[in-house]
């Protein structure tokens, strides 16, 4: 039977793959590699995968050591690195095996019920001093058995302190997933989106391993078992919808910022010559969620003359709780004509590695169409992922946007490419201040 009698996509998918009888080539190149057995003998999945390193490691720590604990973030940042290989060092594969699989997803559970029920709220009451586990659960309402296993797993993990039996106290860390913007990540990922990102494997074979790119036909889809994409998903499964919110505005915090000073000259580039005039917009952000960049700027820039809009979709505004009253809400949707005409700056943050190239264009074109010659900007804020050496954060962002929504963060050929596809718009300027920090992608129209 040929791939086309099997309603697969072509005896040759479009990818070049072929499929026969449903079953897709890599799926028997994958057998006949794997037939011819493992790369290792199995004790080398238990012996520590690298104790030659493990002295230049541990002597660069402790010179590091010094320098992170008197706050040099550059040595903390470093440091980190440096421990993380350590402990990739000194586990053997195996062990670093349970932990991927058994150890770290029961932590990701654990920590979700958490917060979830409350539990790290309590357990930082009265300055966080010892609290037992059956105690909380009673408040909590919960069986004391459920929560002493949960919490007994979270300490092994480090991220509560075990002081006594079932006795615990909290850490920096389980204080913070009270926060709206730390904890409501792990509810949200993992009840509203993870299962896209384990049966990715599963996808990626009924897709005959093309890369996807249909925001509403792709592994999220054929995990959840939906027609909906990402974030109507979230938003027809709440609290996902407004946690999702909360998730995005934790992202953004403690990363180096296009505001301040040494990122994007934004007296120059957006203050300077910008019309003062009381219904002049001087920034339009679109797709803004509850506006924490709208928000930030207000702060940082008191003074700034011109209207600053918030626009995301109906539902999303109406979510917003507290917001800066003279940051304008207005209910939009991308996809149609660009209400505010003539901005100064039409800015959008971690919206267009959402979506596919094609409709990205239809984004493009709509603000294009808003802007004024000469006078108007638009402010990409994302990655541009340089060609080696790419940061974890970005490569973890990469595939979540390919599992999540079929799409991906861009290298700068991927952005003038994208740029370039929408006629009389152009990129004017890079700006990135260090490697995986999001850049500004300036562009404007083509004179
Ligand atoms: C990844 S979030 C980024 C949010 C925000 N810019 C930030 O950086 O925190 C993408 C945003 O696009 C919004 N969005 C999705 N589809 C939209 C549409 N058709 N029109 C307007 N906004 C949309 C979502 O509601 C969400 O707030």
């Amino acid at each position: 039977m040929s791939a086309e009698s099997n309603g697969t996509n072509g005896a040759n998918g479009t990818n070049g793959v072929s499929v026969t009888n449903g079953v897709p080539e890599t799926v028997k190149i994958a057998e006949s590699i794997k037939a011819k057995g493992p790369a290792v003998e199995v004790p080398v999945a238990l012996t520590a995968c690298n104790l030659k390193a493990v002295p230049a490691l541990a002597q660069s720590i402790a010179s590091l050591g010094e320098k992170a604990a008197s706050g040099s973030e550059d040595a903390r940042l470093e440091l980190v690195e440096h421990a993380r290989s350590l402990v990739r060092a000194l586990e053997t594969p195996r062990e670093t095996m349970i932990k991927h699989c058994w150890a770290q997803p029961a932590s990701d559970t654990a920590i979700a019920l958490g917060v979830d029920i409350g539990l790290f709220h309590l357990l930082a009451k009265d300055n966080g001093s010892a609290k037992n586990a059956k105690d909380l659960a009673k408040e909590l309402a919960v069986d004391p058995p459920l929560l002493c296993r949960l919490m007994r797993h979270l300490s092994t993990m480090g991220h509560i302190i075990e002081v006594g039996p079932d006795q615990y106290k909290p850490t920096s860390f389980s204080n913070s997933l009270t926060v709206p913007i730390i904890g409501d990540g792990y509810t949200c990922i993992f009840g509203g989106c993870a299962a896209s990102l384990y049966k990715f494997h599963e996808y990626a074979r009924h897709n005959n391993y093309r890369t996807p790119n249909s925001i509403s036909d792709g592994s999220l889809q054929w995990a959840y078992n939906t027609k909906l994409n990402f974030f109507e998903h979230l938003q027809a499964n709440p609290p996902y919808g407004v946690q999702f919110n909360h998730h995005m505005g934790g992202y953004r915090q403690g990363r180096p910022s296009w505001m301040d000073d040494g990122f994007y000259p934004v007296k120059e580039r957006l203050l300077d010559g910008a019309d003062t005039a009381s219904d002049a917009a001087l920034i339009v952000d679109i797709g803004g969620s509850i506006g924490h960049d709208l928000d930030e700027f207000r702060r940082k820039y008191p003074d700034a003359k011109g209207r600053l809009i918030l626009q995301d979709l109906p539902l999303v505004i109406s979510q917003i709780v507290k917001l800066d009253e003279r940051i304008e809400r207005m209910p939009y949707d991308f996809y149609d004509e660009q209400p505010v005409k003539g901005a100064r700056a039409y800015y959008m943050h971690s919206v267009l590695h959402d979506w596919p190239d094609e409709a990205d264009v239809k984004i493009l074109t709509r603000i294009k169409e808003a802007m004024k010659p000469g006078y108007s900007r638009l402010l990409i804020n994302e990655n541009v992922i340089p060609l080696e050496k790419a940061q974890w954060e970005a490569t973890a962002l990469d595939i979540m946007m390919l599992t999540l929504l079929s799409s991906r963060e861009r290298t700068e050929e991927d952005w003038h490419t994208l740029i370039e596809a929408v006629a009389g718009l152009k990129i004017t300027k890079i700006y990135t201040p260090a490697n995986g920090v999001e850049s500004i992608i300036e562009c404007e129209l083509v004179a």
